[in-house]
């Protein structure tokens, strides 16, 4: 048996009876000293424990294969019409995704930036366009030469004139021209201009007449419009709207289109009763030409993470470009990369990582004009390097995955038709920021070394200084 004498020798916290003890002013005066120390103490620990630490790392991209990353885009170019505005994409691994649609809304914008109607649809129509296949015969001159001194005139006469805006030098119209004189020819027999007057085919060389061309908002040859007494505005649901003709090019169909174009206008002389035929031919081929020259391209394309581009251009199957008359100005409303995070989350982890966010829309607002300087061919070029930043709360949880990017941006004049591009490339490193993991038993154990050195300095000091007095 342990006697109770032999346990209490191994006792830490020996008494001493308190009639030995003996309180002084001067351990008083340090006692407080030491409770004020160690209330501070304590306290610069808790507001440690209680702050929020992150530690950042540069790691190897963990995104998978079949990642796909999404760039949401909201451009303006106030000199691409929305008719030949085409976005496509590709990359390295020989992706190529050729006028996007799906995803993409376009809007006729005025100079200003503002739309000037609801989305533009380019309607069902295909690039495969017929085209006759007469052979240019000199001979066959059917449809009238129009200039700018005397088509206000011309199109102010008639209740309906079509005009084949044109270059020489262009294919598209050089096929088309003589299917065009033909037609225009037999209109010209079966609705003499003068005796019946109801409608006319016209044409412009835009080489010669380039203001009239720009006044109309020509950018791609040829283009077949529709002028109702003077103007190809329609008034459709309260926008007004150009009037083109989409539809195939030989002789035949456009005898058709201009048929049905004037079954509505009645003869003065024999009103014809037309009401009940429908204009189904013509609607399928005829779309609203933009009203102005602008448009705006928003929406968002879905690409690989592997080097890659996002291009903008003027594109038809059936049209050509003049590539000194391309104007690729653009002003960027917005470009970001991933998921959009919303605002709440982005404030909600701007606590934990104060510069996140302020590259992920770096091209937010910018403007790049191409100005007469430079020359033709201004291709405009944006060379953005992507990477990804990834938080991840103190339970491994992901709080956020965002892309900032750099953005460097040239314009250069280019052999080829001009373009607007976004190169993108991703880095092969990702930023990854976790939030620190805080110990509980950590903190109690600083707690109480603070109590308990704070109370020991206070003790021993003051002994000390009892000491001192009594020697
Ligand atoms: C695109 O930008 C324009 C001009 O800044 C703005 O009016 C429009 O609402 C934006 N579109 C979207 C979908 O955010
Ligand atoms: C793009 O595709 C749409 C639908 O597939 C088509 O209607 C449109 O004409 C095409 N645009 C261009 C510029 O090729
Ligand atoms: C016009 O199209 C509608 C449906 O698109 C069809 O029902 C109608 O029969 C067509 N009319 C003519 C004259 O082809
Ligand atoms: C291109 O369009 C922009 C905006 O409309 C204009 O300021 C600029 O002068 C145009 N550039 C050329 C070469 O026509
Ligand atoms: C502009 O582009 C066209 C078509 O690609 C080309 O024929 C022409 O030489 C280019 N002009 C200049 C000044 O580069």
């Amino acid at each position: 048996m342990i006697s109770s004498s032999k346990i209490k020798s191994v006792d830490f916290y020996r008494k001493i009876p308190r009639d030995l003890t003996e309180a002084s002013l001067s351990g008083a005066g340090l006692s407080i000293v030491a409770a004020l120390c160690m209330m501070f103490l304590f306290g610069m620990e808790l507001n440690d424990y209680l702050t929020i630490s992150t530690s950042t790392s540069v790691i190897v991209d963990k995104s998978t294969d079949g990642d796909f990353l999404r760039i949401d885009f909201n451009l303006s170019f106030p000199a691409l019409s929305c008719e030949f505005a085409s976005v496509d994409v590709s990359d390295v691994l020989g992706t190529n995704r050729l006028n996007i649609t799906k995803t993409i809304r376009k809007f006729s914008i005025d100079p200003d930036l503002r739309p000037t109607g609801a989305e533009f649809h380019s309607g069902p129509v295909s690039n495969f366009i017929k085209h006759g296949d007469e052979v240019d015969d000199e001979a066959v001159e059917g449809s009238v030469l129009l200039t700018a001194n005397n088509f206000d005139k011309i199109s102010h006469q008639f209740p309906i004139l079509v005009v084949n805006f044109y270059t020489p030098w262009c294919y598209w119209s050089n096929r088309l021209k003589p299917s065009w004189e033909k037609a225009a020819k037999i209109i010209r027999e079966r609705y003499d201009p003068e005796m019946d007057g109801r409608i006319l085919l016209g044409k412009v060389d835009c080489t010669v007449e380039g203001d009239l061309c720009k006044r109309n908002h020509i950018q791609g040859y040829p283009s077949i419009r529709i002028f109702r007494k003077g103007s190809d505005v329609r008034d459709d649901h309260g926008h007004h709207d150009h009037e083109s003709y989409y539809g195939d090019r030989d002789t035949e169909s456009l005898v058709k289109t201009m048929e049905d174009l004037i079954a509505n206008i009645p003869l003065e002389s024999q009103r014809l009763a037309l009401e009940g035929k429908v204009e189904n031919a013509t609607e399928i081929a005829k779309r609203p030409a933009p009203l102005t020259g602008g448009c705006r391209i928003e929406g968002y394309v879905r690409v690989k993470k592997v080097p890659g581009n996002l291009i903008i251009s003027a594109h038809s199957g059936t049209h050509s470009f003049d590539a000194s008359q391309m104007n690729m100005s653009h002003v960027i409303s917005h470009f970001s990369f991933g998921k959009k995070v919303s605002p709440k989350v982005i404030s909600d982890v701007k606590r934990l990582v104060p510069y996140l966010g302020r590259s992920h829309d770096r091209l937010n607002g910018r403007t790049f004009i191409n100005h007469r300087e430079i020359g033709a061919n201004v291709t405009i070029e944006h060379y953005l390097q992507v990477v990804k930043t990834e938080v991840i709360s103190r339970n491994s949880y992901p709080l956020i995955e965002e892309y900032e990017y750099t953005a460097h941006s040239s314009l250069a004049q280019s052999f080829y038709l001009p373009v607007t591009k976004f190169h993108f490339e991703l880095s092969p490193m990702q930023v990854l920021i976790t939030e620190n993991q805080k110990s509980f038993s950590h903190f109690i154990t600083n707690v109480c070394a603070i109590i308990g050195g704070s109370r020991n300095i206070g003790c021993n000091s003051a002994q000390h200084y009892e000491n001192g007095e009594k020697n």
